[in-house]
């Protein structure tokens, strides 16, 4: 197919439609950019592939490259005066036999579909063949109708389009395949005296038909060819994506508790036995493996799971390896670099950063773990900082095998807490901790003795007359302190 054929994209187009300033090109559909579905179905079949480029070229020229190096070439439409236009910037590049056109905004069509255009094109030796479908919609504004009559085929654009729409539900899906002799001879013929006042690529169907070449067709299903103009139509072209992907996994193993709620991108896999619980995302390149449970409204990105994984809801993880049997969460927030060895355990409001954690540790309350280093069966308190940043570095931490650091601990790096050693609640661990040791770095308590009895008739004293001046000055209690808000120095 490769070497009598070549392909071209029509991607120069201004997006109007979507009235969001930016091209509909680069919007992302199940994680993917919408250009790159045209340009990968046509690298699948190994085509020589040129994208007519001109509305944010830049952006989608970028796009292509960084996915396809610079095996795609691109042919610049300065002005955009029509899909008929475009194709005509391109004239240069004909060389093969046949040529491939298709719109850069039909992302869900498939390899079926330029298979059967290709075999149905070569078996009818025709002149131009297209793709049609059954648009379910006939009151739709969009997609230009497919007229035959008097023997004639042709190719109305909607706004060319006076008839009953009901009556002529066969659309052009903008897929065509076109003797490149055909196209040399009759590409100067297409004029723009129509609605639009653009050259129109369907009216070649017209002067074909007009010149007697045999013109064929093939139909699709109408969810596989979908062009996508608004942002309305972008939405439901993802909904399509999404339902297939889900559908893949499912009939692979993977329990979905709400499949509606979900969002999958296309380079994500799930083990079997896994669960997928409501309001997931499972976004960029996430692996899970086997008999996970991901449970609701959890966001993982470039997450990679190990077997037997639990993570509890309202979880988000970015760019985290999470070995076998772990658990994550509720409200654990993984992110830039984290790597969580086999059965380790993070719980509530833990956020950790850029971080190496060995197995079986845990860190099971309200915690920040930045750019630290902790061995295998490690306790960290609830309430544990590593203090990481001094307003102008970063700063590592290390903690070592089997270190036990108590609850609420402040941990200023650099520092090391060694193997086997703990650290006394409440401490502020300034200076390294040797191995075994116990660290105790908090100030002393002292106990006065009776002395509430001294103190009461004062404070209630105090409260009062405050109370009588301005009833709603605030005084808060710190152990055996009471101080006043409004002035701090005021301590009784
Ligand atoms: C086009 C077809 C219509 C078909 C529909 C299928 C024409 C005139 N109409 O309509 O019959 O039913 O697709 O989805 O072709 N583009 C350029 N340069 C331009 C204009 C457009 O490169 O000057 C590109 C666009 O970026 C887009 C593609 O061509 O990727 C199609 O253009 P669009 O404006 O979306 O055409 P439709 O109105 O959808
Ligand atoms: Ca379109």
């Amino acid at each position: 197919m490769n070497k009598n054929l070549q392909a071209i994209i029509l991607a120069a187009g201004a997006s109007t439609r979507f009235n969001t300033e930016k091209t509909k090109l680069a919007e992302p559909i199940c994680g993917q950019a919408m250009i790159l579905f045209p340009t990968k179905l046509l690298k699948s079949f190994k085509l020589l592939t040129t994208v007519v480029v001109g509305y944010q070229k830049e952006t989608i020229q970028k796009i292509i490259q960084q996915h396809h190096g610079d095996s795609i070439q691109f042919v610049v439409q300065e002005k955009q005066e029509g899909t008929g236009h475009a194709l005509a910037c391109t004239k240069n590049l004909w060389e093969k036999e046949h040529i491939l056109v298709i719109n850069g905004d039909a992302p869900l069509t498939t390899q079926e579909t330029i298979k059967t255009l290709y075999e149905t094109h070569i078996n009818e030796n025709a002149a131009i063949s297209f793709v049609t479908a059954c648009n379910p919609d006939p009151t739709s504004k969009a997609y230009g109708r497919v007229v035959k009559k008097n023997g004639g085929i042709e190719i109305i654009e909607a706004k060319d389009f006076n008839d009953d729409p009901a009556e002529h539900c066969c659309i052009n899906a903008g897929i065509y395949l076109i003797k490149k002799d055909f196209l040399t001879d009759y590409i100067a013929t297409l004029n723009d005296k129509n609605a639009s006042k653009e050259f129109y690529i369907t009216d070649l169907v017209k002067i074909a038909s007009h010149n007697n070449k045999h013109v064929a067709t093939v139909t699709a299903p109408f969810d596989t060819i979908r062009g996508i103009n608004t942002l309305q139509e972008l939405w439901a072209a993802e909904q399509i994506k999404r339902s297939d992907l889900i559908k893949y996994w499912m009939d692979n193993g993977v329990r979905f508790s709400l499949a509606q709620n979900v969002h999958i991108d296309l380079n994500v896999t799930i083990g079997k036995g896994s669960y997928i619980g409501c309001g997931i995302h499972l976004l960029g390149d996430t692996i899970i493996g086997k008999n996970c449970r991901i449970q609701e409204f959890s966001s993982l990105e470039n997450a990679i799971l190990g077997d037997n994984v639990n993570i509890h809801p309202h979880c988000i993880i970015k760019d985290a390896l999470i070995e076998s049997g772990s658990d994550v969460g509720p409200f654990a927030h993984l992110r830039n670099n984290v790597h969580l060895g086999p059965d380790t355990s993070i719980g509530n409001f833990v956020e950790i950063k850029n971080s190496t954690i060995d197995k079986q540790t845990k860190a099971k309350h309200l915690t920040y773990i930045g750019d630290a280093t902790i061995g295998s069966n490690v306790n960290i308190g609830a309430g544990t900082i590593t203090c990481n940043y001094d307003g102008i570095n970063k700063h590592k931490t290390i903690i070592k095998d089997n270190a036990f650091i108590g609850s609420n601990n402040t941990l200023v790096a650099p520092v090391v807490i060694g193997e086997n050693a703990f650290t006394a609640a409440g401490s502020t661990i300034t200076a390294d901790v040797p191995d075994n040791a116990l660290a105790i770095a908090r100030a002393h308590q002292t106990n006065k003795h009776e002395y509430a009895h001294k103190l009461r008739p004062q404070l209630d004293g105090k409260t009062k007359n405050t109370l009588k001046n301005n009833p709603e000055k605030e005084f808060s209690f710190v152990g055996a302190r009471i101080i006043n808000n409004d002035n701090p120095s005021d301590e009784i």
